[in-house]
């Protein structure tokens, strides 16, 4: 449905943006993946045909954008980072504004609000102005507005930052019922591994202005697949002991938060042993120990040496 070739976006000759290419299958979800400012953004604001890259193409069923950019604009609802609502209008009121630009008219128009309304879970509460609304409903209301043309695309950027963990399921509830039930093609931007995990066909992951990995979730994980995670808690915090697992060269990455360490290392090394061996040299009491299976967390931080979030 859609293909990205060699995406790059330059500001005073620095690249935000480096070189991306991905595609979406019709009927698809994809995550972009990334950790704040990365380039997401800015990657699918171009994708949108909303910012012009300094290179690179936006194909639509093999048509490029750049020139049609109205074929894409038909089909895709945008869902911005920022939420954008008239705060002294009511939720219908909005619907109803966004809905005329769309060019859409009296019944279908009724119907088109009552049926986002519905779909956001905001029929209730459709009279009242946007100002005393709570931030996850405002977050809801702005995807409403995203849907009133019926796009077969949507691209969303960020859409649950900031809301409560309620709000936060209702929409990627809502948005897989889109994708399932509608068979709309969704991109999806985050940086939250666990919501592009739960929602996601496929993912790119995105770092520094470039895409350092793609595939499903197993996929992704099957990075890690010749390594093992071990977390272990110490009863207190040792720094000799931290210093020595970081100056080994054959353990990948060493996390610290507090007491609790994450060590990452090759499966060939027994990681067991040697945190008991390093715990007794140190006199540091370990208070649990525990092999994890990789998430996608692991992944950015096998591919980056960093945390996807802080
Ligand atoms: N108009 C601009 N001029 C100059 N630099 C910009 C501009 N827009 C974005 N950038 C820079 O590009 C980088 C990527 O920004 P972008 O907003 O795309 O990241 P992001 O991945 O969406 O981050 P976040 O998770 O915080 O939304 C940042 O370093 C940002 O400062
Ligand atoms: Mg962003």
């Amino acid at each position: 449905m859609l293909e990205v070739t060699g995406l790059t976006k330059t500001y005073k000759q620095k690249s935000v943006v480096k070189n991306v290419s991905m595609y979406l299958n019709n009927g698809e979800t994809v995550g972009l993946l990334g950790p704040n400012g990365a380039g997401k953004s800015t990657a699918i604001n171009m994708i949108a045909s909303l910012l012009m890259p300094t290179k690179g193409d936006v194909l639509l069923n093999g048509k490029s954008i750049m020139k049609n950019p109205a074929d894409l604009r038909n089909i895709l609802g945008v869902v911005p980072q920022e939420i954008a609502l008239y705060e002294e209008l009511s939720a219908e009121e909005n619907l109803t504004f966004f809905a005329r630009i769309h060019g859409l008219k009296k019944a279908e128009l009724h119907e088109r609000v009552n049926d986002v309304l519905d779909l956001i879970g905001l029929s209730d509460r459709r009279k009242d102005i946007v100002k005393t609304y709570s931030g996850g409903m405002k977050r809801r209301l702005n995807i409403g507005v995203a849907l009133l043309h019926n796009p077969k695309l949507i691209i969303m950027d960020e859409p649950t930052v900031g809301i409560d963990p309620q709000s936060r399921n209702y929409i990627l509830e809502a948005v897989k019922k889109l994708n399932e039930e509608k068979g709309i093609t969704v991109l999806y931007t985050s940086h939250y591994m666990e919501e592009v995990e739960f929602l996601c066909d496929r993912i790119y992951i995105m770092d520094h202005g470039e895409i350092i990995a793609s595939g499903t979730t197993e996929e992704l994980k099957g990075i890690l697949s010749s390594e093992n995670t071990l977390v272990v808690k110490l009863e207190r915090s040792s720094e000799e002991m931290v210093e020595e697992l970081k100056n080994r060269a054959d353990i990948s990455s060493v996390k610290v938060k507090d007491t609790e360490l994450t060590l990452i290392a090759p499966k060939n090394v027994n990681l067991f042993s040697l945190v008991i061996a390093l715990s007794e040299k140190w006199q540091v009491a370990i208070t649990s120990i525990e092999l994890k299976n990789p998430t996608l967390e692991d992944v950015f931080l096998h591919l980056t040496g960093r945390v996807l979030r802080d």
